[in-house]
């Protein structure tokens, strides 16, 4: 009797374990999170504009020729989509301020999809 009681623990025991294995996050995952990454959207030119319009030519300049920061008007051959959102995403340097939080994830994705293609 007792036998069937110390194995009835055990198995339960082991079942614990694997459940937190598969359900507690991994350290991967922790770190996959931390990590900026850009989410999927789809070009939307319009609104691409109109976001750079009110945030970003009062630096880079209304044809994006540059001032107080660099021209963006050739950017696209320079960086790459998930570049150019790391870069709005978290500034760059002592004067590009992060637009994280001040603009929607997908926002800045639409942005920097939008500046990938000033080739
Ligand atoms: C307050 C001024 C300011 C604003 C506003 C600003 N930027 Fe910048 N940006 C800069 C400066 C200055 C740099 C150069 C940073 C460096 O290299 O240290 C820069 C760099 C960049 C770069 C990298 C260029 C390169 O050649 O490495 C990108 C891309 C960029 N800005 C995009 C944007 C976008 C998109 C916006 C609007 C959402 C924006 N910036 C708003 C000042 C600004």
């Amino acid at each position: 009797m007792q036998k069937w009681i110390m194995s009835g623990l055990f198995f339960a025991a082991c079942t614990l374990a694997i459940v937190l294995i598969f359900f507690l996050p991994g350290k991967e995952q922790v770190a996959q999170e931390n990590k900026t990454q850009m989410p999927e959207v789809t070009l939307n030119a319009e609104q691409a504009e109109a976001i750079v319009k009110a945030n970003c030519i009062s630096c880079h300049g209304d044809q994006l020729e540059g001032g107080n920061g660099p021209s963006l008007q050739t950017i696209g051959a320079v960086m790459s989509p998930e570049e150019l959102y790391k870069v709005i995403h978290r500034g760059k340097g002592q004067m590009m301020p992060s637009f994280k939080g001040q603009l929607e994830d997908e926002e800045i994705a639409n942005v920097a999809l939008w500046l990938a293609e000033k080739k």
